[in-house]
């Protein structure tokens, strides 16, 4: 039997309990609990489910031929191939793009030298709850951004800028930040979860119902997280990182979801004195200033989407003047390190207990992928015993357990962009080289199949 029984739930974070509580035990937000209608029925098993007494009607379920296909998916190229690349082809209409990164980073600098090309076909509504008119003029002027069709806004009333955006359907909203607006009705504060995460429920629904593609400026907190953790992830389309190092002016932009397009792609920008200027050739650039005839470096190739690149991995060896030494590793997974380790000792007994490790990838690129083992083993090799990897040799591979290489992705690409910079010789692994015409290469390609083996193809 079917019983009407009432439920409260959190509207802040959608806590459940049968009693009306004054605060959430969940989330802590205060006077939130609304009391919803559910029904209660016995199932078949004796347990009982729970059901809100609403239903859907017949028509509300289609079947999948009936829906509208998306092959008429309208994309706007943003002007920075850097920037389409990792939208998975440019911006697509309709969508809610979240940029995320530290303050300072680049954000709107980025979005507002887009505003120069994407103005020549549309018209822009650039909302900042950050900066006033004046000084996005000025740094538009630094910019060189002098479209007609730009549009400032410089409010925060969520509301207030949805519906202007549904009277005035621009072409594409940019909203500066997400942390600066805020819903009327909510009584807390600007920045706080809740606020972020209505505000962008809000701008997701104009974003789908006006069919206008938003971006949304994020400001990562100092636990790396957007504010709010979590909250928006889940809620916008495609979120973007910002991401680079304070001391470099290189930037790469890095898809964590996209629901139109791989995850894998970046982009690199280099911050100069009229803005962001893109990187097209970052193999070079991460190459570039790259020390000579010194212990501890190799260099890697990495594949970021359909992409490789190259990079500098460096590795400090030394003696630990404390009991439990230090291991850090920047840009590499810290317990791929351990193993990396690990394997060293155990098959080629080179022991690094009382030793302080450090690795570190140059130019701030993160090389997570199994193909960066090898290089990492190499750099690692080449401080133990201070023997130099030469300056023209790259190499690849997963590192095994058993010590073995093992074959990885794109051999092919990868070894192409070697030769293009200018690499004379490639470590790689010794099954990968079947499929492989070596005389079609103009870099010689030596195949190894153990970790030994690959010391010794250093030479020297
Ligand atoms: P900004 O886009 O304001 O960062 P965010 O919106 O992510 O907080 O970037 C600000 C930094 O960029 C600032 O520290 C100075 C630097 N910058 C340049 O180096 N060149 C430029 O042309 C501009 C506009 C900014
Ligand atoms: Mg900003």
């Amino acid at each position: 039997m079917a019983k009407q029984k009432s439920l409260y739930v959190c509207s802040a974070c959608g806590y459940e309990c049968a009693k009306w509580n004054g605060r959430c035990p969940d989330c802590g937000e205060w006077n939130t609990f609304e009391e919803k209608d559910v029904t209660i029925r016995k199932v078949a098993s004796g347990k009982t489910a729970v059901s809100t007494v609403s239903s859907y009607n017949d028509s509300d379920i289609l079947a999948l031929s009936e829906i509208d296909s998306v092959s008429n998916e309208v994309r706007y190229n943003t002007g920075m191939s850097e920037l389409d690349r990792v939208l998975g082809g440019g911006l697509v209409k309709g969508s809610l793009v979240l940029l995320g990164g530290e303050p300072g980073i680049g954000k709107s600098t980025l979005l507002l030298q887009i505003c120069q090309f994407v103005g020549k076909n549309n018209t822009i509504l650039y909302v900042s709850g950050e900066e006033s008119a004046r000084q996005i003029k000025l740094r538009a002027n630094r910019l060189g951004v002098n479209t007609e069709n730009l549009y400032i806004l410089a409010k925060n009333d969520a509301e207030a800028i949805c519906e202007t955006i549904a009277k005035t359907t621009p072409g594409v909203v940019i909203i500066d930040s997400i942390q600066t607006m805020c819903i009327n009705g909510i009584s807390s504060s600007q920045g706080s979860i809740t606020q972020v995460r209505e505000c962008t429920n809000l701008f997701m629904h104009t974003a789908k119902s006006v069919e206008v593609p938003i971006f949304i400026v994020g400001h990562v907190n100092k636990d790396g997280a957007i504010a709010g953790p979590k909250v928006m992830e889940h809620i916008v389309d495609a979120v973007l990182y910002f991401e680079g190092q304070r001391n470099l002016s290189y930037r790469i932009l890095r898809a964590e979801k996209n629901r139109f397009g791989s995850t894998n792609e970046i982009g690199v920008f280099e911050m100069v004195d009229n803005g962001l200027k893109e990187v097209p050739n970052p193999s070079q650039m991460l190459l570039s200033a790259r020390p000579k005839n010194v212990s501890g470096c190799c260099v890697a190739c990495a594949m970021e989407g359909t992409r490789p690149i190259l990079a500098e991995v460096q590795a400090l060896v030394t003696k630990s003047a404390f009991s439990s030494p230090r291991r850090t590793a920047d840009g590499f997974d810290y317990n791929r390190l351990y193993l990396i380790l690990a394997v060293l000792e155990k098959r080629l007994g080179l022991y690094c207990g009382g030793l302080d490790v450090f690795i570190n990838i140059v130019g701030g690129l993160k090389l997570d992928e199994p193909a960066a083992d090898l290089p990492i083993a190499m750099a690692l090799y080449s401080s133990i015993t201070d023997k130099t990897v030469p300056d023209n040799l790259i190499a690849f591979g997963e590192v095994g357990l058993a010590g073995e290489i093992r074959s990885v992705s794109h051999i092919r690409q990868r070894l192409l962009e070697a030769q293009r910079l200018g690499f004379e010789k490639a470590i790689v692994p010794k099954t990968a080289l079947a499929e492989l015409d070596k005389s079609k290469f103009d870099i010689e390609i030596v195949g190894v199949s153990s970790i030994r083996q690959a010391f010794d193809a250093i030479g020297k």
